[in-house]
């Protein structure tokens, strides 16, 4: 059978097309910009995904901390979850399995990459926390693109963002790693240009985060808007905030099990894990997940002009809207 390729599809000649670091042609559908294969994976994803009233959908743009968002919201949920009844409640137990396993991405797949991707459409039922229900999700995708049985359901969505220097400097290392293995790196200038303008994959950012913004602000009660500088400055504030959210609320006096979820969920240890050094997740090794997980690495990336520009884009997008990142 002929290979599946864009140019066997008819729909694709119509998109605004662009290149994504001299590697792919990236198309702009529903107002963002992927990849061929993605947009197939997205439409499966679209019109099979049937939420649940007590899912949690997880959302993020890339590389501004979903591995850590579902690392907590996997600890925090685990608490009262049959998962952990399973292992008897046994801690050193539970140890083991996420010694074994990359907690954030097999407990919490990302529908569109992990789900459906070549477009197939499987059976999620029994997908959970080791039970049917409550099951945790992640995606990429902006809150336009988002089946409407997400958006209709009663399900809650948290989104997690980061402030807009340090995502490209994130992003820009994890796809040299990615696209470039062994090769000198894309130039930091175009790969600046491209994010200011907006064509990269799930691109615009400022347009991502607008998406979920503008909806949190509508139904606060059902989206969660979560700032990576924030879980790093006041994390326990951060985590009892998401565990009231995810309906799994911390007591007075639980600040040592909080601490707990926050020292599990910790980039050194999480990074340090053997799964972690070792392991991969759709053929992507989970070591790049881990790189330096501080604020303001892009000061060491910036010029001060890309610095003032980056401030006028963010000024102009989000400071209208409302929102200080
Ligand atoms: P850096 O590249 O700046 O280090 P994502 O999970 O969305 O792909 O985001 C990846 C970014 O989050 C990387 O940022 C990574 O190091 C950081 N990160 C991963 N796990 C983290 C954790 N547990 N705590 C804080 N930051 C983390």
């Amino acid at each position: 059978s002929a290979p599946i390729s864009s140019s066997n599809h008819k729909e694709f000649d119509e998109l605004p097309k662009e290149n994504f670091w001299d590697v792919a042609d990236i198309f702009k559908w529903e107002g963002f910009w992927y990849g061929f294969h993605q947009i197939e994976s997205i439409k499966a994803f679209q019109s099979h995904f049937q939420a649940c009233d007590d899912d949690v959908i997880l959302a993020s743009f890339l590389k501004t901390g979903t591995t850590w968002l579902k690392a907590l919201c996997v600890s925090i949920m685990g608490r009262q979850s049959s998962h952990h009844q399973q292992l008897g409640g046994d801690e050193e137990e539970e140890e083991k399995d996420l010694l074994v396993r990359n907690i954030s991405h097999f407990y919490v797949p990302t529908l569109e990459v992990q789900v459906y991707e070549d477009a197939s459409h499987p059976d999620l039922s029994g997908r959970g926390l080791g039970t049917p229900s409550p099951r945790l999700f992640h995606t990429h995708l902006p809150y336009n693109t988002l089946p409407d049985s997400i958006k209709n359901s009663k399900c809650k969505i948290g989104y997690i963002t980061r402030n807009p220097k340090d995502t490209p400097v994130s992003f820009w290392h994890f796809f040299n790693k990615i696209l470039r293995p062994g090769q000198d790196p894309f130039p930091f200038e175009k790969a600046f240009e491209s994010f200011c303008n907006g064509v990269h994959v799930y691109g615009p950012f400022f347009d991502h985060i607008l998406s979920y913004w503008t909806e949190n602000l509508k139904m606060p009660h059902k989206i969660l808007f979560i700032k990576y500088e924030d879980l790093k400055s006041n994390p326990m504030q951060q985590v009892k905030k998401l565990a009231s959210f995810l309906g799994k609320p911390f007591e007075e006096g639980d600040e040592e099990e909080i601490e707990k979820v926050i020292w599990r969920c910790s980039f050194e240890r999480l990074k340090n894990l053997d799964v972690n050094q070792n392991g991969a997740i759709c053929k992507v090794p989970n070591s790049f997940l881990f790189r330096m997980g501080t604020v303001g690495d892009w000061k060491n990336h910036f010029t001060p002009e890309m610095s003032q520009r980056l401030d006028q884009i963010a000024l102009m997008k989000l400071q209208n809207a409302g929102l200080d990142l």
